[in-house]
């Protein structure tokens, strides 16, 4: 375990900000993090817990404790009949884990492939492409209980998944480190095609299976979403806004072409990355921070923006979309 004070987050959020925390703790070791939350008896206000750090936007520097877990490793704890059950470190490569589960055959998380992150952070959200959710492959969450200064298993129900959300994001925000994450794949997968252009893509490859879908994917995401390492983002800084289906009715009287995604009876969710480009925002810069100009959901910073600047920029959208079609976005991205 190393804790460094007063140091550099820019290399650990993938909007590249310069902002600093006051304590930063890499720990790959349970035992050592326990041994760790219990002397300090932190609560979960002055702690943040990082992953890859593609969820953040920070607009100050951080009085308080970051953790950063590292736990590693890839493992079949078990199997049941067509079902295999995989425990990963938090701190395993989300997409490092989606090749390694594609290159063994086992289906679940395919879809997913190329998301950004650590595989930690991915209950945390509820990461999800392309028709599959991460909550729907999890059995459980090992974490350690900062509060408490205990080691805990968190089942899949008590994570109370739904779209872009968990428990982690309300009652037990910043409370749990993220240790492991065990999976159940399937030997034999249920291929997900129905979003988007992934059906026609795979034939264009080949035959279906997990390797074609995973190829896919990839080159869906990569036409679309910009490489960090060149323009630095946080993925789709929205939610795709759910709103009431009489509501979402009336809109498509006055935008016949807005796409809309069924929820329930009563509820649809509409596309955010629409509604911005709609409202004209898609390729435009202020001062240093952008919205893409291939994906108006994700905005980008153009070279040396600051959090504030990135900020300034999501609430002059979120304004103009209210504006226009009296619908409120939600950033997805956790805003510091
Ligand atoms: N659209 C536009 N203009 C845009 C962007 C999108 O008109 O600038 C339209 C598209 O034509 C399409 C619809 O909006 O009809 C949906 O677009 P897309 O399929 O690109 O997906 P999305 O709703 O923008 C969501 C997730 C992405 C995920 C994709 C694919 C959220 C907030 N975002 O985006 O997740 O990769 O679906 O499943 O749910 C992320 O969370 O960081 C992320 C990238």
């Amino acid at each position: 375990m190393e804790v460094r004070e007063s140091f550099s987050l820019k290399k650990f959020n993938t909007f590249d900000i310069e902002v600093a925390c006051k304590y930063f703790v890499e720990c790959e070791r349970e035992e050592e993090l326990l041994e760790f939350v219990r002397s300090y008896e932190l609560n979960p206000e002055e702690v943040l817990i990082l992953g890859g750090g593609s969820n953040f936007l920070f607009t100050e520097d951080f009085d308080g404790v970051v953790f950063y877990p590292t736990m590693q490793g890839c493992e079949v704890v078990g199997e049941d009949g067509d079902d295999v059950y995989v425990r990963v470190g938090s701190g395993v490569v989300w997409d490092d884990f989606v090749a390694w589960a594609v290159e063994h055959g086992y289906g679940g998380v395919e879809n997913l492939s190329l998301v950004p992150g650590h595989v930690g952070a991915t209950p945390v959200q509820n990461i999800g492409a392309y028709g599959m959710e991460v909550g729907e492959s999890i059995v459980s969450v090992e974490a350690v209980d900062i509060v408490k200064g205990e080691k805990v298993t968190i089942d899949v129900v008590t994570c109370r998944f739904s779209y872009r959300d968990s428990i982690f994001k309300h009652e037990w925000k910043n409370r749990f480190v993220v240790t492991y994450v065990t999976f159940r794949l399937s030997k034999r997968p249920v291929f997900r095609l129905h979003y988007g252009s992934v059906h026609d893509e795979v034939i264009r490859l080949g035959d279906i299976s997990l390797k074609t879908i995973r190829q896919a994917i990839i080159r869906i995401r990569e036409a679309k979403l910009p490489d960090v390492k060149v323009l630095p983002n946080a993925g789709s800084f929205f939610k795709n806004p759910l709103v009431e289906r009489a509501f979402a009715d009336s809109l498509i009287e006055k935008y016949p072409s807005l796409p809309v995604y069924p929820v329930d009876e009563d509820h649809v969710k509409l596309a955010a990355g629409w509604l911005i480009e709609f409202a004209g925002w898609k390729g435009k810069v202020i001062g240093h921070a952008g919205v893409h100009e291939k994906q108006a959901l994700v905005l980008v910073n153009t070279g040396g923006a600051t959090g504030i600047e990135i900020a300034h920029l999501a609430n002059e959208i979120k304004k103009s979309v209210f504006l226009q079609f009296g619908v409120w976005l939600e950033a997805e991205v956790n805003v510091i």
